[in-house]
């Protein structure tokens, strides 16, 4: 049975300085379930980190509904999104965002030392452990994360977005900084991880990756494409 995990309706934002306002995001309508990885393509400024942050929590939207797990969260008060946030989000970015004065196992554990009802030290443990067995880093635990390679350094953050056991992971062009096989390897783990039911939302530049995807979407110009337009509209994909 599908079980929704976070509904957006009419969702819009509008950046505004003196000088002008820009519309980042025009009328955003999505539905995610439980186990589904979409995927998000679209041109440079169409929207898609705009989008990204505010299904993170961190960006309000300037209008419009937006339900994670039965609670409305689109008019949220700052700490009250970061609760929700550390409880429900994990995030993998481009450029990794690991703390180098922190080793690697910190790193993995600060979510969880920044939880509202704190958590023992052996169930910190546990956690921590767990994830670094799944991205295979597990011998790692003591090193700072500029003392890996890329590739490393993303399964590092990969192994921290899951350590709170998330309801959603969104990650922004996970393989952006790495060479081919490492982002190749980074993607095998998203997919696997996908396969044992973590959800997933993704925005990518390269269409073999947005085919990974149970569900692909088209951003442009702050809107999502009709899936009948998308196929119609020239891509990347059809490029090749
Ligand atoms: N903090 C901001 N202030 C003003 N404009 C912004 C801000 N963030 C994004 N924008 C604008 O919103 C549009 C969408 O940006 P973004 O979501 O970063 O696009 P993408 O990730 O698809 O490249 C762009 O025109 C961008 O310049
Ligand atoms: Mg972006």
């Amino acid at each position: 049975m599908k079980e929704t995990i976070l509904k957006m309706s009419d969702i819009t934002k509008v950046f505004s300085t003196e000088e002008m306002e820009t519309h980042a995001l025009r009328g955003i309508n999505l539905e995610i379930d439980k186990g589904d990885f979409v995927s998000i393509c679209g041109p440079s400024g169409c929207g898609k980190s705009t989008l990204l942050s505010i299904l993170g929590l961190l960006d309000m939207p300037s209008t419009g509904s937006y339900v994670i797990e039965g609670t409305e969260v689109s008019q949220l008060s700052l700490t009250a999104a970061a609760h929700i946030r550390n409880e429900k989000i994990g995030f993998i970015f481009q450029s990794f965002n690991l703390i180098d004065e922190l080793s690697v196992y910190d790193n993995i554990a600060l979510p969880l030392r920044y939880r509202q009802n704190p958590m023992s030290h052996s169930d910190i443990d546990q956690a921590v452990m767990s994830c670094l067995t799944k991205v295979d880093m597990a011998h790692r635990t003591k090193h700072r994360p500029n003392q890996l390679s890329g590739g490393q350094q993303q399964r590092i953050a990969i192994a921290r977005a899951l350590v709170g056991n998330p309801a959603l992971l969104l990650v922004d062009e996970p393989t952006g900084n790495l060479d081919s096989k490492n982002g190749d390897a980074v993607m095998d783990m998203l997919k696997t991880l996908n396969l044992e039911g973590t959800t997933l939302c993704m925005v990518t530049h390269d269409p073999r990756y947005a085919d990974m995807a149970t569900r692909k979407l088209h951003l442009l110009d702050g809107k999502i494409l009709a899936p009948q337009a998308q196929t119609a509209h020239p891509t990347l994909v059809d490029a090749f």
